[in-house]
């Protein structure tokens, strides 16, 4: 008998320990880093009213701004998920549409549009929800950085058959290698660990007339059950 009750207790104490240091470290970021970037922000807003008649300082801070600002969701985020709290709170296409999207064009001048099957369902499991917007977010990132596309297009389709297909695709000068298997960085290792953790998987294919299409696609199951992630969600 000994052993068998002993086992559990074994597991309630790393969970326990776990959740500790989950804590004592959102503890930090946000003492560390989230308190001190919202003062920052709060510093640039005061500087713009000094600055108020010089337009061409404000445009320059309204992307300091902008940029603080999505770091600081960012790190909400991050936060959030340290803390075991839902994800993203307004649900996944109002934060790609006005978390991302927005701030995204604004800064890189990348003009992106937005599909979502009508069959898209109202909310997700959080750690779906957040997987797949890290997908778009590195999807989009790498179109503006490496790509340097003036347009991307985002599609998030409930498809039949028991699937969910995401497609990111721009306009740019297209990934330089088409070796699935051989995926060279981080973003797009991430990207793909993050869709097979979602029981999916990822392609990234160059397109014919140019430009790179990223597609994820996912199992309407997998999505049902809300699949711990192995990856830290961040
Ligand atoms: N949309 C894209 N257009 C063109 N090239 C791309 C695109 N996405 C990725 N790449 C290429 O794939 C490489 C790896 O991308 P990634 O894994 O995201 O790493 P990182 O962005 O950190 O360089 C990039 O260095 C780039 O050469
Ligand atoms: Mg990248």
């Amino acid at each position: 008998m000994a052993p068998l009750v002993a086992l559990p207790a074994v597991e309630q104490k790393v969970l326990g320990d776990r959740r500790r240091i989950k804590e004592a470290l959102a503890r930090e970021l946000h003492d560390q880093l989230a308190q001190h970037m919202t003062s920052l922000l709060v510093q640039t807003q005061v500087f713009a009213r000094e600055q108020k008649d010089r337009p061409e300082v404000l445009a320059e801070l309204a992307f300091v701004q902008t940029s603080l600002r999505e770091m600081l969701n960012n790190l909400r985020q991050i936060l959030s998920d340290l803390r075991d709290q839902p994800g993203l709170g307004k649900g996944l296409v109002q934060a790609i549409r006005e978390g991302l999207i927005t701030g995204f064009e604004m800064r890189t001048g990348v003009k992106v549009t937005l599909w979502v099957s009508r069959a898209w369902p109202a909310s997700l499991p959080p750690d779906t929800s957040i997987h797949i917007y890290r997908i778009v977010q590195e999807a989009l990132t790498n179109a503006y950085k490496h790509g340097a596309a003036t347009r991307a297009h985002i599609s998030l389709r409930f498809a039949s058959r028991d699937l969910i297909v995401i497609t990111i695709s721009d306009n740019g000068r297209g990934i330089p290698w088409v070796d699935e298997d051989k995926p060279i960085g981080m973003g797009l290792l991430g990207m793909r660990e993050r869709a097979a953790i979602l029981g999916g998987a990822l392609t990234i294919r160059r397109r014919p007339r140019g430009g790179t299409t990223i597609t994820a696609r996912l199992k309407k199951e997998a999505l049902a059950w809300s699949p711990k992630p192995a990856l830290f969600a961040s």
